[in-house]
């Protein structure tokens, strides 16, 4: 049976797509992003997704693309911020190695850029940074057994963290 090696959760802004990349480069595997595999089935970017077809539409496609990479990929995975609020897929997480990015939001704002691309931001960025993190640090810890905060850190420092705990 094929498993990925590690999955990589976090809000986003943590690195995730960075520090995977970094880790499988480390480790001589491939790396796969579920954001990436939701845009390639849909054939559109996630922002345009969520605008004309809303987020359940969107978290539909991704808990596919989640169930799919999980029971395919031998590589490093990272998952999309948002994958753990499906309660399937924390139980399929659980036979995983799942790594916790924390951040705050004083240093993930400056990577997401707050922009379009990330639309579960806009409008008050801290008010709905306060209210994503409350709803998802819970479900970040609970699937997650190695976590690795990465304020202050480079992703190079944080995949070296990630690789000495594995
Ligand atoms: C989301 C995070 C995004 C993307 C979508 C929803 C979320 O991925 O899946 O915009 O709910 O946190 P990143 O965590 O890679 O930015």
């Amino acid at each position: 049976m094929t498993r990925p090696r590690v999955v990589l959760v976090g809000p986003p802004g943590s690195g995730k797509t960075t520090v995977s990349a970094l880790l499988a480069a480390a480790l001589g595997v491939d790396v796969r992003d579920t954001d990436a595999d939701v845009e390639a089935t849909a054939g559109r970017p996630i922002t345009e997704i969520f605008v004309d077809d809303g987020e359940d539409a969107f978290r539909d496609l991704e808990r596919a693309a989640v169930a799919a990479a999980l029971a395919e990929h031998d590589g490093v995975l990272a998952l999309g911020g948002g994958a753990v609020l499906d309660a399937g897929t924390r139980a399929k997480l659980a036979e995983h190695t799942v790594v916790y990015l924390e951040v705050s939001l004083t240093s993930a704002a400056p990577r997401v850029g707050l922009d379009r691309s990330r639309p579960l931001l806009l409008g008050n960025p801290r008010a709905q940074w306060k209210k994503l993190m409350d709803a998802r640090r819970p479900l970040y810890e609970e699937v997650a057994a190695i976590s690795v905060s990465t304020d202050s850190k480079s992703p190079d420092d944080v995949a070296a963290e990630i690789l000495a705990a594995l």
